[in-house]
């Protein structure tokens, strides 16, 4: 992968995973099913305890992927949202405003929250670990099932998976899939992994910017695929044994070292709020801001110097007083000499746009300075 035309994104291009070392306890996943994305881990779920009881309310957190929201929006008419705070990660839902007969998703934010489990009468809960992969609160989960988008952590086509943590204590069995037989050639998760994997390759080999376009056309039609496939497929046999090799992967230690770097060379700014903790591990270089126009030009900024920051979530709408976060991705793709080009261009951006702490401003452009 050529970083001088690529940049720095989110879609991960084809490589060799065997260079990255494994986890060694891998304990906490009970009873699990692998699929090709999240949403269709959540639903499943839903099937699943649909078939022992009723569900009188779906309950989702307010700030959340609104083409998830969306699509399961489609096929249920009883979704209702919460209010939390995703960028505090002590903040706590208000669990009295469920009835034992719902179902709550949570969320564990950046993979830096953990939810604690209210004791007596309860809703069912699904813990969502999409952005928390590994993290301490996936791998001490109590929730009654478990589900994350694997695919924004491994460096593969498609994958999600649903589980039961072996720190739960939910009766409700997750139960195997039970689909039609279907034809690999036209199904869509099959042309959607195809599609995937086609973006992968090609980014793997481009050093031209005109074939980046080819990728991204690629990467975007498999995700349509997604949003327009409801039915859950059971994942190929081909495609569950690349999604096992990449599963126990130490993805976290990578973004330990990067975000420690970035920790200690970032100028501090009015501008925005570094959301960071040493411990647990975040998804990425998380930078929160208050009004969306301050976000604007930071993620234009960026993108002029080729950092592709994810905007999570354009249309969400929430009461804090910092709502629109930018997500920089700082995953084993990346060194130390990546991190420094990133924080050369964010110090570069504050000090042109907000007041920054100048003196420590120059002291780190002095330390970057090649
Ligand atoms: C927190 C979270 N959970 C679940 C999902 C759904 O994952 P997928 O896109 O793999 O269906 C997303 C998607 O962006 C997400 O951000």
């Amino acid at each position: 992968m050529q970083k001088s035309v690529l940049g720095y994104g989110s879609i991960f291009h084809k490589e060799d995973i065997t260079r990255l070392p494994e986890i060694s306890d891998t304990s906490f996943l009970g009873n699990h099913t692998l699929f090709y994305a999240g949403r269709y881990a959540i639903k499943y779920i839903i099937d699943c305890i649909l078939k022992e009881r009723d569900i009188a309310t779906l309950w989702m957190p307010n700030y959340y992927c609104p083409y998830v929201k969306n699509w399961l929006e489609e096929k249920r008419s009883s979704i209702k949202y919460y209010d939390i705070d995703p960028f505090d990660a002590n903040a706590q839902i208000n669990w009295k405003q469920f009835d034992a007969s719902d179902v709550v998703l949570t969320n564990n934010y950046w993979g830096i929250k953990a939810n604690p489990i209210p004791s007596g009468t309860r809703p069912l809960i699904i813990e969502d670990h999409s952005h928390g992969w590994l993290s301490e609160g996936c791998v001490q989960s109590k929730a009654d099932f478990c589900i994350a988008s694997l695919r924004k952590t491994l460096p593969i086509p498609l994958s999600g998976i649903a589980w039961k943590p072996k720190n739960g204590n939910c009766t409700i069995p997750l139960l195997p899939i039970n689909g039609a037989a279907v034809d690999h050639n036209t199904d869509p998760m099959t042309r959607s992994w195809n599609l995937m994997d086609d973006a992968m390759t090609k980014k793997a080999n481009c050093s031209d910017p005109k074939e980046k376009s080819e990728f991204l056309s690629s990467y975007s039609q498999g995700e349509m695929l997604l949003r327009n496939t409801q039915e859950i497929f059971e994942v190929q046999n081909i495609h569950k044994e690349l999604i096992r090799k990449a599963l126990f992967k130490d993805y976290n230690s990578f973004k330990k070292q990067n975000l420690e770097y970035i920790h200690q060379n970032l100028a501090p700014s009015t501008a925005y709020k570094l959301l960071y903790l040493e411990h647990p591990v975040p998804f990425g270089l998380l930078l929160v801001f208050k009004d969306k126009e301050t976000m604007a030009s930071c993620k234009h900024y960026l993108i002029d110097n080729a950092i592709y920051p994810a905007e999570l979530w354009p249309k969400n709408t929430i009461a804090q007083k910092y709502k629109h976060l930018l997500n920089l991705h700082v995953d084993f793709r990346y060194t130390t000499d990546d991190m420094r080009y990133l924080v050369a261009v964010i110090n570069r951006w504050s000090s042109e746009n907000h007041d920054t702490d100048m003196q420590k401003t120059s002291e780190i452009s002095e330390k970057l300075a090649p």
